[in-house]
Parts: C-alpha cells; sequence; structure tokens
C-alpha cells in the first residue's frame, strides 16, 4: 500500500507545480494520525526529569545573552503589532539549547508549540497536514531541519512566504491545482550547522541566531539551578567542578550533574562537594577538560594511529566506527574549540595542546 501512495504523490507532484501536494495525500495523512508527530516528546531530553529543567521563559534562560535581547525586542514588537513573529533559525551544537529556546518563543509569545522534526516528516502530504491543521499565531518548531526531504522543503516555501498551499487534486490532465490558505505561523527551525541547510530554504528565514558554548559561570548557573530543582544537594565547589567538565553544554552539564547525584548517594554521604564530584566524574571517565572516553579515543587515533599526520574526515571516522556526520556534529566542534584539533586543508589534525592533554611529546612528530 505503501508504494502505491508514494507512485500517486509523485505523479500528482508531475502534474501541479513545484512544492504542490495531492490532496489525497493530505486525507491520507490525516488518518495516518500524521498530526500527531506533533507531540513536544520528540527527544530524549524531552522525557522524564529532564522536562522539568527546561527553562520556560526568556528571564529563566541562561546565558546566549545577545540571543535574548534580540529575541526579547522581536518577541515585543510582533505583541505590539499584533502580528506572527518572523521564522527564525536556530543553529548551533547540540545540547546548546535550540528547542528549548523554541518552546520559550513560544511561551513569550502565548501561542502554542507544535514540534517536529526533518526524519519525521517522510512525505509531503504529511507536512501539508501539519501545516494545515495549525493554528493562527502557532509556532511550528522543526527540529534537524536540514534533513528534511528537497520535494518536501518546496511544500515549505510558499507555506513560509505566503502561508499558502499549493494542493492538486485529480491526476493526469484532468488535474486542478489550487492554493489553499493557511494560517499565519512561525516557523521555528533548528539545526546542527547552518551550512547544511539548502540556499533557498536559509533565505526564507527572517533571522538566523547561531548559539555559542556557555561560559564557566554560566554554565555553573545552570548547575546551580538545576541542582534545585532536583533536589541535590552540592556546594559551591561541586558545582565549580560539574561546569568546568560540561564542555560549555547544558545538556551535558545536567547529565553530569545527575551522575554526580548518584556517585554522590552511593559513595558518598549524598553531599557534592568538589571531591565527590571530582571522584565520580573520574570514575565516569571524564576527565578535567570534560573529554570523554571517545573525545580521547579521536586525539589518541590522530595522534597515535595516523602519526599526527592529517586525516580525512571519513577515514577517521571508519577508524573510530563512527559516522562521519555525527564525528563531525557531536565530537568535533568542541574539540575545535578548545585548540585540540585543527581542521586543515589535508585533513583533521591534532594540535600540540592535544599532544600535551594526551601526555605525548610533540616535538617527537615535529
Ligand atoms: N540557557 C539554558 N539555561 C538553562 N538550561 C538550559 C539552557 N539551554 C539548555 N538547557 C538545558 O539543556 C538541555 C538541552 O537543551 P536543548 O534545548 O534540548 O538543546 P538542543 O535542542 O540545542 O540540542 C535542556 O534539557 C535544558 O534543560
Ligand atoms: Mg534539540
Amino acid at each position: 500500500m505503501a508504494t502505491w501512495e508514494a507512485e500517486d504523490f509523485r505523479a500528482a507532484g508531475a502534474d501541479g507545480p513545484a512544492g504542490a501536494v495531492d490532496v489525497a495525500d493530505v486525507a491520507d495523512a490525516n488518518d495516518r494520525g500524521a498530526v500527531r508527530a506533533l507531540t513536544p516528546e520528540l527527544t530524549e531530553d524531552d522525557l522524564g526529569i529532564d522536562r522539568s529543567l527546561r527553562p520556560k521563559r526568556l528571564e529563566d534562560y541562561i546565558g546566549q545573552t545577545r540571543v535574548k535581547e534580540n529575541l526579547a525586542v522581536l518577541i515585543e514588537a510582533a505583541r505590539q503589532r499584533r502580528d506572527t513573529l518572523d521564522h527564525l533559525l536556530f543553529s548551533g551544537p547540540p545540547g546548546l539549547g535550540k528547542t528549548t529556546l523554541s518552546a520559550v518563543v513560544a511561551n513569550e509569545l502565548g501561542v502554542s508549540l507544535r514540534a517536529t522534526s526533518g526524519p519525521a516528516i517522510e512525505r509531503a502530504g504529511d507536512l501539508a497536514a501539519i501545516l494545515t491543521n495549525l493554528e493562527q499565531g502557532d509556532v511550528l518548531f522543526i527540529d534537524e531541519i536540514h534533513r528534511l526531504n528537497r520535494s518536501i522543503e518546496e511544500v515549505l516555501y510558499p507555506a513560509m512566504e505566503d502561508f499558502v498551499l499549493d494542493i492538486v487534486i485529480g491526476k493526469g490532465p484532468a488535474a486542478q491545482s489550487l492554493r489553499l490558505d493557511i494560517p499565519r505561523f512561525t516557523l521555528v527551525g533548528a539545526t546542527t550547522r547552518t551550512g547544511l541547510l539548502t540556499g533557498p530554504l536559509r533565505d526564507r528565514f527572517g533571522i538566523t541566531f547561531r548559539l555559542d558554548y556557555y561560559n564557566e559561570q554560566e554554565l555553573h548557573d545552570i548547575v546551580v539551578r538545576s541542582a534545585a530543582i532536583l533536589d541535590v544537594d552540592i556546594d559551591e565547589g561541586g558545582a565549580r567542578e560539574v561546569s568546568r567538565r560540561s564542555r560549555g553544554t547544558p545538556r551535558l552539564a545536567n547529565r553530569l550533574l545527575k551522575r554526580v547525584r548518584d556517585f554522590a548517594a552511593v559513595r558518598a554521604a549524598g553531599e557534592v562537594t568538589s571531591e565527590v564530584a571530582r571522584a565520580a566524574l573520574a570514575f565516569f571517565e571524564v576527565d578535567e577538560l570534560g573529554l570523554d572516553t571517545m573525545d580521547n579515543k579521536i586525539l589518541d587515533m590522530l595522534i597515535n594511529t595516523f602519526n599526527g599526520k592529517p586525516v580525512g574526515l571519513t577515514t577517521l571516522a571508519n577508524a573510530l566506527g563512527e559516522d562521519a556526520e555525527s564525528l563531525e556534529d557531536v565530537y568535533e566542534p568542541y574539540l575545535l574549540q578548545q585548540g585540540l584539533i585543527q581542521r586543515t586543508p589535508k585533513g583533521r589534525i591534532a594540535t600540540q595542546r592535544a599532544f600535551r592533554h594526551r601526555n605525548v611529546p610533540f616535538d617527537l612528530f615535529g
């Protein structure tokens, strides 16, 4: 059944304008409950207690000062105009608060957040169903928007620009296309790298915000806030230790806090002091720079296996048994930011700092 539906859609698409959706496909998407993909429970952090850790308002969102200031102005202006906010794109490495910020934007606007993700939208009909089920002013959040299929993306263009959907009814020479108005909405896209977005899609966002790694003070404040919510007994030294090793990333700060709490409950009297935090992080193999076993494995590969010579991304990924995309999106950004690796035209290379970190004399290779 799935096969003939797909063919059906391609046939219809060939008759209509680019980005047009077969009306039957939309009805089908509705029948399959595709709109139910719009649950906020899409990311692991949304499950369980992590949800309580997400700030709900701009004033509770720690750090990213410039982004917050800009958003505050845009949100206030939209409110005064009684209009929807421009479409926004948030970019930055995983765990820096893109999803959280999208929910904050919806909250501040006083509208509903509908969340989905690029890979979750399998067919143009699914997206059309989502769009037609929006309410005026809603925020539609599309996570990993760079992973949207091209033909689906084309449905998004007229929706973003003119709040319309092109629909095709019937097939072959008798097919008719018509434009359907959809409610005015704000699209908030999130991506780990803006470079992965197609030009036409990127151009349709009014504003792009890049989230940066958090500094130690900001992470400290996040750890203290989360500890209060989770009722974790942590002292100043403990909070400093956890934030220092969180790789500038709130998600990791929260994750380390929970691990340290569990360690403290079992191995110590329950209070997280700096000694307890240090012992816990050593136990969980998170080092002084916040690098875990995988990060250090990457450095060791570059230093030892490849003798300090430049290595291409795919070669490195294969050697590590990781896929190139997650190596590039998840692991590399922090290693680059910390000056532990460098990207050269010939490939990735370990820096002097990396050698020092792994206790390997640098001049051996110089
Ligand atoms: N600015 C912030 N202040 C406090 N906590 C934050 C902040 N940004 C992110 N977090 C926490 O970090 C976790 C990961 O954030 P998330 O929005 O899921 O990141 P992303 O979508 O960029 O991967 C969230 O569960 C949230 O609790
Ligand atoms: Mg996210």
